[in-house]
């Protein structure tokens, strides 16, 4: 299996969280594009999507998925997403795409969170990914500075503006041995709207695509 099979196999293996008649949570990547197309085939089982990004908004729309706003949903039994990197411990880290901060704001809401990845994804510790930081333009700088306090090599993405209209810092050699602690201490550097690691909220089911298929692991 190509590593983009093993993405696929695990969206297909997602669908089996989705119970009827809810409003799911949808992520954005290349591997929630394959659980948007299989979302499609029971769309008219569910009642809608709250999506996490313009680009999974848009794909669902195409496909007749109806998106609510977050603001208007009460409840999200579900929510899918990809991940960068996984620990045992389901801590992550997100954001590849830039659209961490509505991701962590869907998460925060689901009552289950389900992960789908290739199997590379799963790593011992955090960190060889460089880790995305979400950060108020006018911030960037200072932000970076503090970052390079904290023993990280800041990089700024450049060309990418966020849905919030932000930029993106993906930091570079950071030892991360407790993701908790550090995702604590980077969100509290004033003009950081959120960075990419999810353990205070991991996720609960991990769908890990490999070469033998889609396992569930919880
Ligand atoms: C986007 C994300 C994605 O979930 C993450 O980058 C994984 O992407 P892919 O499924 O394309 O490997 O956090 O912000």
């Amino acid at each position: 299996m190509t590593q983009d099979e093993m993405k696929k196999a695990a969206a297909l293996k997602a669908l089996e969280f989705v119970q009827e008649d809810t409003i799911v949570g949808v992520g954005t990547g290349s591997t929630v594009n394959h659980f948007i197309d299989a979302l499609a085939t029971m769309k008219h089982k569910i009642e809608g999507a709250v999506s996490s990004s313009e680009e999974s908004t848009k794909r669902l729309r195409a496909l007749g998925i109806e998106v609510f706003d977050l603001n208007s949903v009460s409840e999200i039994d579900v929510y899918v997403d990809g991940a960068d990197e996984i620990t045992e411990h389901m801590a992550m880290i997100k954001g590849g795409g830039a659209a961490l901060t509505r991701e962590k704001i869907v998460a925060a809401v689901a009552k289950t969170f389900v992960c789908i990845c290739d199997e590379s994804k799963q790593v011992p510790v955090l960190g060889k990914f460089p880790l995305p930081v979400e950060v108020i333009p006018m911030a960037r700088s200072y932000v970076a500075r503090e970052l390079v306090k904290l023993g990280g090599d800041p990089e700024y993405r450049l060309g990418v503006v966020t849905d919030n209209g932000n930029v993106i810092l993906d930091v570079h050699n950071l030892d991360i041995i407790d993701p908790t602690a550090l995702e604590a201490k980077i969100n509290a550097i004033v003009g950081v709207v959120t960075n990419g690691l999810f353990a205070h909220r991991g996720a609960d089911i991990l769908v890990l695509g490999t070469k033998n298929g889609a396992k569930v692991v919880k």
